[in-house]
């Protein structure tokens, strides 16, 4: 059986305290609502603490997006899985491509916060995704294949985590790659996955990102392979976000 859609919403490096007014709502919303989905919110880090205290009791998880590889130490700046976990996290997103490139994150530094964050018992939401020139080149098949194998370390057991494919050239622009591009991708993902971890890799969720919407979703989450939306920009109000929870 197809475990259920995962919805997460990534804030990225947006909300302030008045914000997590639309954290209650969506929580509100769902808690009210019969959806067949998981919903997370991952704010700032900052956000997480008082985030998870908004939710309380309300079925939406709190998510990072970030942690460090390490478990402690003199590394200013950077933030622990094990930080994250206390401060009511239960999931964290890892190589998204705005660390990738922003942040120079490689495969291997994101395998290493992979088993951090499981070390933690956060389930990590692994990002990979190609260039608009992978694309127009014809490698993007090759080039998450090559993402996916390298950023989840094998010796990770049956920790669950979630995959999320990404199109660089889609996040933050509206555009989407059409449905038969993001099935191809999608299918090429579950072969990894499958060739890596067994019937186990069967059951990860594999999410779709960049430029969902509500105008969008349903046509996107209604591919075989899509379990699931990893969604920015419109994951950052209750009246976009819900749309898409219910398109699930
Ligand atoms: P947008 O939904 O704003 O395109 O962002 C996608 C994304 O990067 C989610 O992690």
């Amino acid at each position: 059986m197809s475990p259920r859609p995962l919805i997460a919403g990534n804030w990225k490096m947006n909300g302030l305290g008045l914000d997590l007014d639309e954290a209650r709502a969506i929580g509100a919303a769902v808690e009210q609502g019969t959806f067949g989905a998981r919903v997370a919110l991952c704010p700032p880090a900052t956000l997480v603490d008082r985030m998870a205290q908004t939710l309380m009791g309300l079925p939406v998880s709190v998510g990072g997006q970030d942690c460090s590889p390490k478990a402690a130490g003199a590394y200013t700046g950077d933030v622990s899985a094990a930080m994250l976990a206390e401060a009511g996290a239960r999931l964290v997103i890892l190589g998204h491509s705005e660390r990738r490139a922003g942040h120079g994150e490689t495969d291997a530094l994101v395998a290493a916060k992979v088993l951090a964050a499981i070390s933690a018992g956060l389930e990590p939401i692994v990002c990979v995704g190609e260039s608009l020139e992978q694309r127009q080149a014809g490698e993007a098949l090759s080039v998450v294949a090559s993402q996916l194998a390298g950023s989840i370390p094998s010796s990770i057991g049956d920790a669950a985590f979630a995959v999320a494919y990404e199109p660089v050239w889609a996040i933050g622009t509206g555009l989407t790659p059409s449905l038969a591009e993001i099935e191809a991708v999608h299918i090429a993902l579950r072969s990894g996955l499958v060739q890596a971890f067994g019937d186990a890799g069967q059951r990860v969720p594999i999410l779709y990102g960049g430029s969902v919407k509500a105008a969008n979703a349903a046509e996107i989450l209604a591919i075989p392979e899509v379990g699931g939306a990893l969604v920015g920009g419109a994951a950052l109000k209750a009246s976009d976000f819900m749309p898409i929870i219910a398109a699930a």
